[in-house]
């Protein structure tokens, strides 16, 4: 056989022989060579406007911060948000129906049985539940370097979180109880299980979620998650937010001292007008909030506050004290509250105009939803809508 020859036998014989090897060896969704062969999820990420691929996966160090709604959560969020090498995001609200309807399935015995049945281990559901909540914190969003998500009880999970995400950091959020039920009860933010026209029983839950959270964090240790007294983060931003960003091993940035130049700007933070914080996270940082439930709460329930929130003790807040000594602001804040005080109007205006786009929102969502089912259904969907 002349060389000419042979060369075209290889050509035309070997070559595709070897291509559909490869083809078959390497794409195969799943090996066929062994029994010990697994799926693996492709490498994903996000392009970024700087043409630069954000990868994100499991092992990245996500940042998580949570606690009771009304206790600065949001305020915590656009400051982080407002440092160029983070970015939070709106709550999502999926991510923590997801953590509670997991637990759900696990605590039915019945239903864990299915799931075994079906082949759906806890770790093919871990695997999933992972998956989802990394999916919706990297895409709803910008990319980022560090990537963070605040949906206020997810610290609920935070031990499981952490067993999902073992790089990722939390933290949470803590406001004397009495100031968060009172900026529950009159702002009306409808939390499940929480009675707006009960002081006594809102305290009682503030307690028993705390005491929830607290606990989680605890177990987690204090290099994994910080709790952050809100009272404290207001009084004295600056060492307070050098202290989180050390914990988030992030550099110092001064733009976190003034996220207001950045919230609802083109390019800059994002907020939703369905949230009810955005109204006062347009503000700069300030200290109108700290003590506006003094002689708002039943003097009956003023009597019996030990008793009725015991956390407020544990997590360091003198419950017979209306109010505690916060502590001493600094000289930046009071200036922020001053200029607050002397644009009240201004700010009473801006207010305004996002609760009526909210209103609008609402209303036209509820437009729609009435098109196709009877009134009573969407009003019950509107209750359940505004839940925290
Ligand atoms: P009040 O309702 O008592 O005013 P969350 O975002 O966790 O729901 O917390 C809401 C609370 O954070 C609100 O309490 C609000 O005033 C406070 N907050 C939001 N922006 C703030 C700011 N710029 N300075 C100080 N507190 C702020």
């Amino acid at each position: 056989m002349s060389v000419r020859v042979a060369k075209k036998y290889v050509i035309y014989i070997c070559l595709p022989v070897l291509f559909i090897f490869f083809i078959y060896h390497f794409y195969s969704p799943c090996s066929v060579t062994s029994n010990n062969s697994v799926m693996i999820a492709a490498q994903r990420y996000i392009l970024g406007q700087d043409a630069k691929k954000y990868v994100y996966n499991r092992s990245m160090p996500l940042i998580f911060i949570g606690g009771m709604p009304r206790s600065g959560t949001t305020l915590l969020r656009v400051m982080l948000d407002a440092h160029p090498g983070i970015r939070c995001g709106e709550e999502t609200r999926v991510i923590p129906r997801l953590l509670t309807l997991k637990q759900q399935w696990l605590k039915s015995p019945i239903e864990s049985k299915r799931l075994q049945e079906a082949g759906i281990s806890g770790d093919v559901l871990d695997n999933a539940v992972a998956s989802f909540i990394l999916e919706i914190i990297a895409r709803h969003g910008k990319p980022a370097p560090r990537l963070c998500n605040k949906d206020p009880f997810t610290l609920r999970s935070a031990v499981y979180l952490h067993a999902l995400f073992p790089k990722a950091k939390f933290i949470l959020l803590i406001r004397d109880g009495r100031a968060v039920v009172h900026s529950i009860i009159s702002r009306k933010v409808s939390i499940t299980g929480f009675d707006l026209n009960d002081y006594r029983q809102c305290l009682t839950k503030w307690s028993a979620a705390m005491s929830a959270m607290y606990s989680q964090c605890l177990s987690l240790g204090s290099s994994i998650c910080m709790p952050v007294h809100y009272e404290q983060l207001v009084l004295q931003p600056k060492p307070y937010m050098e202290n989180i960003l050390k914990f988030l091993d992030v550099p110092w940035n001064d733009s976190v001292l003034h996220h207001e130049q950045l919230v609802d700007k083109p390019g800059g933070i994002s907020i939703s007008k369905l949230e009810r914080s955005s109204d006062q996270v347009i503000k700069p940082i300030n200290l109108e909030a700290l003590s506006k439930w003094v002689g708002q709460i039943p003097e009956d329930v003023v009597r019996d506050m030990a008793n009725i929130a015991p956390m407020l003790a544990t997590l360091g807040y003198d419950p017979n004290a209306n109010p505690p000594d916060y502590g001493k602001p600094d000289s930046f804040v009071l200036k922020n509250t001053d200029f607050i005080k002397q644009n009240e109007r201004l700010w009473a205006a801006k207010e305004q105009e996002l609760q009526k786009q909210r209103e609008l929102l609402r209303k036209s969502a509820l437009k729609n939803k009435s098109q196709t089912n009877d009134a009573n259904k969407a009003e019950k969907v509107e209750e359940k809508d505004l839940d925290t």
